[in-house]
Parts: structure tokens; sequence; C-alpha cells
């Protein structure tokens, strides 16, 4: 076996193996339901699998342009401009990727040098402190407050100072499922008016929105997608996250930065699957059915956990349910969530593992895109602890 033997100083020397792998393997090993991992165990449309066969089968198998096929682009641009009322341009304004997750890093790449700021909110998803502490900068961490997990702008004020180079927001959010209002909006808006700070917007959850909300995306407010990169994820929206297809989209002087990074990394996307999620993202049925078809799947769990001792606010967007386990046990998330795999077949996420300090505050996450019978298996077990 090849031995690299000189010292290697780790970029990333706290980074391990992720808290979705962990509980997957161990939901595998003890043959739990598995309630842990972000991603839907129901098929994708068969109708866009036939368009990307299509697309094979015409001859769409070289590189796509670096920036993603036009007509992809443009349809980006138009579901953006009638759902937000913002006109990006297709030309120089969007950029298809491999996921949102790399979108994320190419913008934080292109923009925060060594030693800048970025503001993110914990808990937070777990590629964003990496991405930013990969490229030099360095993480900011404002904890949310309880029990509905909302920003304290106050805090956000007094953390900003010269060498913050970016917000990065997360609406509706993971892993709790809260959702930014107009009035968190509006802060965002004081806060930065006069700055040259970036936003970077993950909103892969755009359309599991829930009770009647409307998604507050920063394409909304001219004035935040005037300093925004926004991030969306195909993945999410038609349930093929292992397709890895989203993109990015900002105002082209940031776009040109953003593209030249995503120029030497990716180059370009997956071609077949851009010719076929071209045609279909043209017809909005293709995602507006979301908020219902999510929040109804939501309803079947939380429903079917009456009774149970676990405390929970009903998420308000994603497809996450957080639920808190005050009255049950003291034992730490990690330690619990271990041991109801192992011994109740059920697993989720410690939400401690979204903290950069391992904060737990003894909350564990449920996904809920699974079929109803997945659903009513996990909570009924659930509810006997
Ligand atoms: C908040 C958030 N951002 C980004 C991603 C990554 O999206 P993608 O699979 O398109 O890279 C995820 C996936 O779970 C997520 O939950």
């Amino acid at each position: 076996m090849p031995t690299y033997k000189a010292r290697l100083d780790s970029k990333l020397p706290h980074a391990g193996t992720s808290i979705f792998a962990v509980m997957s393997k161990l939901a595998l090993e003890n043959g739990a339901i598995n309630l842990s991992q972000g991603y839907p165990d129901f098929p994708t449309s068969p109708r866009l699998i036939e368009l990307v066969h299509k697309a094979m089968i015409t001859g769409h198998n070289q590189y796509a342009p670096m920036p993603g096929i036009f007509s992809l682009r443009e349809a980006i641009a138009e579901k953006l401009d009638r759902l937000y009322g913002t006109q990006y341009d297709p030309d120089t304004e969007i950029t298809v990727t491999a996921g949102a997750t790399q979108a994320i890093f190419t913008a934080i790449a292109a923009t925060v040098r060594k030693d800048d700021e970025v503001i993110l909110f914990a808990p937070a998803y777990d590629s964003y402190a990496p991405s930013i502490e990969a490229n030099g900068g360095i993480p900011v961490e404002i904890e949310m407050e309880l029990p509905s997990f909302t920003i304290d702008w106050q805090k956000v004020k007094q953390s900003i100072n010269e060498r913050t180079r970016m917000i990065l927001i997360n609406t509706p959010h993971n892993p709790t499922g809260s959702v930014l209002s107009d009035q968190d909006m509006q802060q965002l808006r004081d806060l930065t008016a006069n700055s040259s700070i970036i936003i970077l917007s993950d909103e892969v959850y755009e359309h599991m929105i829930y009770d009647g909300q409307k998604h507050n995306s920063v394409a909304r407010y001219p004035d935040l997608a005037d300093r925004s990169f926004l991030v969306a994820s195909f993945g999410k929206t038609f349930h093929n996250t292992g397709w890895k297809m989203g993109y990015c989209a900002a105002p082209h002087e940031l776009m040109k930065e953003f593209r030249k990074i995503h120029q030497f990394n990716v180059f370009s996307v997956n071609h077949p699957m851009q010719k076929a999620i071209s045609i279909y993202l043209k017809d909005p049925e293709n995602y507006e059915y979301l908020p219902g078809f999510f929040e109804a799947k939501r309803n079947v769990f939380l429903e079917a956990l009456e009774g149970s001792r676990f405390s929970f606010i009903p998420s308000k967007g994603t497809y996450f349910q957080l639920l808190g386990y005050q009255e049950i046990s003291d034992e730490g998330d990690m330690e619990l969530a271990s041991r109801m795999t192992r011994e109740h077949k059920v697993a989720s996420i410690p939400v401690s593992a979204f903290y950069q300090n391992k904060t737990d505050n003894k909350f564990l996450r449920f996904c809920f895109a699974k079929s109803e019978e997945t659903l009513l298996r996990g909570a009924e077990i659930l509810r006997t602890l």
C-alpha cells in the first residue's frame, strides 16, 4: 500500500466522517427504520428519467457549456422571475452546478479571502464551516434562539465588523424546520444596507414550506438580490438527490467571479440531465404540488406521534421534524440517537452534530420524506419511548 511519509498539516483538522454516514451505517447494521438521512425513499418522476434517456439517445453526451446549457439557464430565469419577481440574465447571472453543495463551496471560494469572517447560524448544515475554513475564512457561528430556532438580529449586529465578508442564511432551515419571516428579511436588509457584505442564501428547500406561508427568497428583495448568491437544488425539488444537480443565481459582478472558480473546478455539469431538467422545469406543476405533498407527510408523522413524550413545534419548512426528548432521557443526543437505533430500531440525527462546539439542546432530527408506511412504523416506535 502506498504511504505518504512526510508531514501533512490538514486544512480541515476537525473534519471527520459525517454524522449522516455514521447514522445511516448504524441503521443498516441494526435493521432500523432510517429517518436520519435527508432524502426521499420514493422514486423520482418516470417522465424525468425518460427525458434523460432521450437526451442520451439523441447525443447529448459530450461536455455541456461551462455555465450550463442555455435552455436550462433560461428555464431557471423564468422560474425565478415568476416566483420571486427578479429577472436574472441567463447569459451572465445563472450557473448550473453539481448540486447545491458545490454552489455553496464555489461562492465561498470566489469571494472569501484569508481571515475574512463569515457569519452563519447554528445549528448549520455541515458543509458550511469546512467550506469557509478550506478557503482561509473564519466561521462566526451565532446560535439560534430556542424554542423556535429564530435569529437574534441584535447578536448579528454585534458580530458584524470590517472583516465580515459574508452572511450565510438558509431558509427553510435544515435541521430545525424554521423559516425566515418578512421581519427577519427586513433585519437582514437593514444590517447590510450600505455595506459590502455578500449574502449566501441556501434555498434548497424553497418548495417545502407549509401552512400557507410563502418562501422568503432573497430574490424577492431587490436590495438583497443585488448582494446575494442564491443557491438551489434540483435533487431536493425532484426527489433525485443522487443526481447532484443544482444552480446558483447572482448579479453578474458576483457570478463572474463564481464562474472563474467553477470553470477550473467542475468545468461543466452532467449534460443529459441538464437537457432533461430544462424541459421538465418549464412546467410549474412539476414543483407546485410540493408544499401540499410534504405537508401531508409531516401531518401523518405528527398525528401518529400523538400521545408520545417527545415535544415538538411542527416543522414550518424542509422535510425535517425536530423532536425534543427532555421528558424522556438525560442522555446526550448522540448517545440517545445511537441507542435508539440499536435498541429501538429507529434512526435519527442528533442536532448537536450541527454545532461547531456540539451544543446539545436535546433534540433529534427526523426526516419525513418517507412513505406513509415508514412514517407510521417509525412513529409507533417513538410513541413507546
Ligand atoms: C441545507 C442544505 N443545503 C445544501 C444541501 C446539499 O444539496 P445538494 O445535494 O444539491 O448538494 C443540503 C442537503 O441535504 C441541505 O440540507
